[in-house]
């Protein structure tokens, strides 16, 4: 018997490489069966849907306030996409080495030749290793302490601020992938702009504290900087306005006062970036998934899970309509 799987609309635009409108015009002329499930449609696909040539969309995660939540993210929403059939790559540009070590791999095992520091030596992207969590497929070019030497290097080369980014488009795996997230280390350092200056666009997670906003001034200005710098050099289009394509305000705790203010102060920030919902502060859930290795939404509740659910389909409405 063969078996039929749903798809939501907003998976399936991606996955054929159309637009939800169109998509939505073809269901309501009858060319395209779909069901309607409370407020949101899926298309009913029997087999896998064939993919045209597609490249993948880098984005890095990045702030330099120190666990702001950008390794967990890059974690959460790299398994999301992974498990939505999506094909995840996840780069560690951090010499702490968390997302390589969260990911059930041992960084005082990985060797340099298979960290940026490959790259920083200009012998382009290291092969990356898979990694399977909960039955779902997703590639790392995992880190080690080492990396830590990329800072001093990447002044000293010319253009060496771009050798990621040049890296990932000589080495063909944008054509492997549909997305890329690279995880930067807590610093605007050579490495955090090497990390930076890669992708298509910033995913900012936004700790909601004071400390959270006084960090959003810099990231937003050297955010500047960059767009500046790949526009200078062509890379992304003269009109493009935003380099942050995403803000996530993380650790919430709605009980505190302090909390309800920030996140306030922050959404009426709308002109610094879409804003997705605030992530909640759950520290057993979040230690629990770094402990067995896994993401956040296999260990913890549907509560969690729905958070996470909510941002990648935020995260994919938006990249849809990317600029980049
Ligand atoms: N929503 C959350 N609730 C509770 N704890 C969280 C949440 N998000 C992340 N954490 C925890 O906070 C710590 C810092 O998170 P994480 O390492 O992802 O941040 P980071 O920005 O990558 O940090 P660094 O700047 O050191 O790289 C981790 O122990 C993580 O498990
Ligand atoms: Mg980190």
């Amino acid at each position: 018997m063969r078996q039929e799987k749903l798809i939501p609309l907003i998976e399936y635009a991606r996955l054929t490489d159309t637009p939800e409108s169109t998509l939505r015009l073809q269901i309501r002329a009858g060319r395209l069966k779909a069901i309607r499930l409370g407020r949101y449609w899926y298309v009913p696909v029997e087999n896998e849907i064939p993919t045209p040539n597609r490249h993948a969309k880098v984005y890095t995660l990045f702030t330099h306030a120190g666990g702001a939540g950008k390794t967990s993210l890059a974690r959460d929403l790299g398994f999301e996409l992974a498990s939505l059939g999506h094909r995840v790559l996840l780069i560690d540009a951090d010499p702490q080495a968390n997302l390589t070590a969260w990911l059930g791999l041992d960084p005082g095992e990985i060797e340099d030749k298979a960290t940026l520091l490959f790259v920083v030596e200009g012998k382009g992207l290291p092969e990356p290793q898979a990694a399977v969590l909960e039955r779902v497929a997703l590639d790392l070019v995992p880190a080690n302490m080492n990396l830590a030497l990329a800072e001093v290097t990447v002044p000293t080369k010319t253009l060496g601020m771009m050798l990621l980014r040049t890296a990932l488009h000589e080495s063909g795996v944008l054509e492997q992938y549909d997305f890329v997230l690279v995880d930067s280390p807590p610093s605007l350092g050579s490495i955090a702009a090497m990390a930076a200056l890669a992708g298509d666009g910033l995913i900012v997670p936004v700790e909601t504290s004071a400390k959270g906003i006084q960090a959003l001034r810099a990231v937003v200005e050297v955010s500047r900087d960059y767009l500046k710098t790949l526009k200078a050099l062509r890379f992304v289009p003269q009109t493009r306005s935003q380099f942050i394509v995403l803000l996530v305000p993380t650790k919430y705790d709605p009980r505190t006062l302090q909390d309800r203010k920030v996140k306030q102060l922050l959404e009426k920030a709308e002109s610094l970036g879409p804003w997705a919902k605030a992530l909640s502060c759950r520290p057993g859930p979040y230690k629990e998934a770094i402990d067995r290795a896994l993401p956040v939404q296999a260990v913890g509740d549907g509560r969690l899970r729905e958070e996470i659910r909510a941002l990648s389909e935020t995260f994919l409405h938006l990249t849809q309509e990317d600029l980049a």
